[in-house]
């Protein structure tokens, strides 16, 4: 994959399709700049059509032509929807709900993750795969399954209850080990043998939290060691060949940052939503996440939406401009490859009414012209290939803590990580200030400021690292809710805040949540006003000073956020939820403290992302408005895209996108 150029292409699915169909389309997609395709993502039936008998001849034909053509291949396992057969020969290869309801087949993803039928059956067909295409020169990438947990994310079979068992003795080892955690001296649930122990089937009540959060550890657990099955198979038999399967952003049910450590290139689907105004906000923090979960390696974007999807309620199409526009956020955010789903529009199936590179319209439709014009102007982008984006402020966000969060029996469910979490990104990404996250305990080197947007679930660890930073001189934000529970989901003893209480120079004595739609003033120390909803905590200050308090109500003149000089830094806390404004404000406040400034002055709605690379910096201006904008550059550079000639300011079309090029002042030609 290590290729100089951009990745352009989608998912291909030839079995739709008469043979007379695939050289056509070999033919458009060289026409199209295509040079990558992800190969018979749901082909299994197609490949094994019988129990053991398997039929490779129209992929050897596929294959060859795609090779034919110039288009490299991510072959994919298809391991994502098991053959008919598969779930009539053995129907315990069906997921169970948590109410007992086994699931039919007759879509896809209908396999238990524990299944030993569906294991060994996937693990044949792709040994089979890996022996016949291993060598094949236009196989690029393994693309393995297909969105893990997309649709099954848990199966409460008796495969999956006793796999859970053996995961709890591993990681307990004993019985008072796993008593202790799971705490269960409430409601009498004292465990004396492990054939006691279920996964958290439907009860009557709220189950336990610790149990849970092992629950959700453990599910993503189980998804992997289907992933690590098919990739151990494929690095045995192809061991030069990297590997991937395709993420959902910040997809809940599975831990993303386990499973990038085991493939070799971060893959990830992205379906931002044409009626959201906003969407380009969410889109680009999932960039950011794709980008961090492999320290900044370059991703693919391995599916978008040509223009519309068929599975929300009412799906909008992409107005012109939009998916040349969101292709390039991508790009700027760190992708090095622009993927669809899919090729060909399918005039069959559950997703007849999904857009595609091609529609049913064919070559005379807007999109196909879109598609083709995307795909000439990459071919002329390689250099921006393998570049790298560098992050400034370093967000720490950590599944485990989202599953412990988002559990019945909290104080408020309106208090969510992913919210939370983006509360705090939206005024830095307004202001264009480039953000990586963390996994809590990662390395902090080389940021300056750091922000826990309510990170609930907290290893004692990170208290003390995060003060070795701020004492250094970094800035750190935190906000409400964090640092309550330890890795068991047990709250810390001693009160809220655990090993950040010195740090922050304060202690949460008790939450308050605001009645629901109820908004309460806040004043900050340095004149300004904002509201605040949901949430709240009393702060008990021991060396914090109050930068905000409430204004009005019970807790009139209580602090609401707080500042602590601590060492060369300063910790700054928010105890509440602030409306838009207020985080503005609040982010402004510590980014201005970290020294961190923002790459240009851009007009509103002006998303603006460095890339680096060895010979040359490229600044990427994307235009999220329907107006044109005039954006003033601080030195001229040509743009890529347009304007080869290096000017003061850039004219951005609406929706338009400029990429400029920088060279090193060492490189640059004399004036
Ligand atoms: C993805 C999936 C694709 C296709 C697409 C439609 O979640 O991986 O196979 O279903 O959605 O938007």
């Amino acid at each position: 994959m290590a290729e100089p150029r951009i990745r352009y292409g989608g998912d291909y699915n030839p079995e739709q399709w008469p043979p007379s169909v695939w050289a056509e389309d070999a033919h458009l997609m060289q026409e199209a700049g295509v040079n990558l395709v992800s190969l018979g993502v749901f082909a299994w039936s197609w490949l094994e059509p019988q129990p053991g008998r398997y039929d490779f001849a129209w992929l050897d034909q596929v294959l060859d032509l795609l090779h034919a053509h110039g288009v490299q291949v991510a072959l994919a396992t298809a391991t994502a929807s098991p053959p008919p057969w598969l779930s009539h020969l053995y129907p315990e290869s069906l997921p169970v709900t948590a109410e007992g309801i086994r699931l039919a087949p007759g879509s896809r993803q209908h396999y238990c993750p524990q299944s030993t039928a569906y294991r060994n059956a996937a693990a044949a067909l792709v040994r089979r795969l890996a022996e016949r295409y291993g060598r094949h020169p236009a196989l690029a990438l393994w693309h393995i399954n297909n969105e893990y947990g997309c649709h099954v994310r848990e199966c409460f079979c008796e495969q999956c209850a006793a796999a859970f068992r053996r995961w709890l003795q591993a990681r307990y080892g004993s019985l008072d080990a796993l008593n202790s955690a799971w705490g269960t001296a409430f409601w009498s649930q004292r465990y004396g043998d492990w054939a006691e122990i279920l996964p958290p089937c439907r009860a009557p009540t709220a189950g336990n939290p610790s149990q849970l959060l092992d629950w959700r550890r453990f599910c993503s657990a189980s998804l992997q060691e289907c992933f690590a099955l098919e990739r151990a198979i494929l690095r045995e038999l192809t061991p030069g060949v990297p590997a991937t399967t395709n993420f959902i952003g910040f997809h809940r049910p599975l831990d993303y940052w386990a499973w990038a450590e085991t493939v070799d290139v971060v893959a990830n689907d992205s379906y931002p939503d044409p009626a959201d105004p906003e969407a380009h906000v969410g889109a680009a923090l999932t960039h950011d996440l794709m980008r961090s979960l492999r320290a900044g390696q370059p991703w693919l974007l391995m599916e978008q939406a040509p223009d519309y999807v068929q599975w929300r309620e009412h799906n909008l199409a992409k107005p012109p401009g939009l998916m040349r526009l969101w292709s390039y956020q991508a790009l700027a955010r760190g992708a090095d490859g622009l993927m669809f789903f899919q090729w060909r529009a399918s005039r069959a199936g559950a997703e007849q009414f999904h857009s595609a590179m091609l529609p049913h319209g064919g070559t005379e439709t807007r999109t196909w012209r879109e598609v083709r014009a995307l795909g000439r102007e990459l071919a002329n982008l390689a250099e921006l290939a393998g570049t790298r984006v560098r992050g400034e402020v370093a967000m720490l966000y950590d599944w485990e803590s989202r599953w412990a969060l988002e559990l019945e029996g909290r104080p408020s469910r309106h208090l969510r990580a992913l919210e939370q979490l983006r509360a705090c990104y939206t005024p830095l990404y307004a202001r264009n200030i480039a953000v990586d996250l963390l996994r809590p305990g990662a390395a902090l080197d080389g940021y300056r400021l750091v922000i826990l947007p309510s990170l609930f679930l907290m290893r004692e660890e990170l208290g003390p690292q995060l003060a070795r930073f701020v004492a250094a001189g970094g800035v750190l934000l935190v906000t409400c809710f964090s640092g309550i529970v330890d890795a068991n989901n047990q709250v810390w003893a001693g009160g809220s805040l655990g090993s950040l209480r010195a740090l922050l120079g304060l202690r949460a004595t008790e939450i308050a949540p605001i009645p629901l739609g109820e908004q309460r003033s806040i004043r900050t120390a340095d004149g300004h006003a904002f509201s605040c909803a949901v949430w709240a905590e009393v702060l008990e200050l021991e060396g914090a000073s109050a930068i905000a308090s409430y204004a009005a109500g019970d807790y009139a003149g209580q602090a609401a956020a707080t500042r602590y000089a601590y060492g060369a830094g300063a910790a700054y806390y928010l105890g509440t939820m602030l409306d838009a404004g207020g985080m503005q404000w609040l982010l402004e406040t510590v980014r201005i403290e970290s020294g961190l400034t923002p790459p240009l002055t851009a007009p509103n709605g002006v998303e603006a992302c460095w890339r680096h690379g060895p010979g040359a910096s490229y600044l990427f201006l994307l235009n999220h408005t329907t107006g044109a904008v005039e954006v003033p550059l601080d030195s001229p550079a040509p743009d890529l895209l347009g304007d080869r000639v290096p000017r003061r300011s850039v004219r951005l079309a609406p929706r338009g996108v400029a990429i400029l090029r920088y060279l090193p002042l060492d490189h640059q030609p004399a004036a």
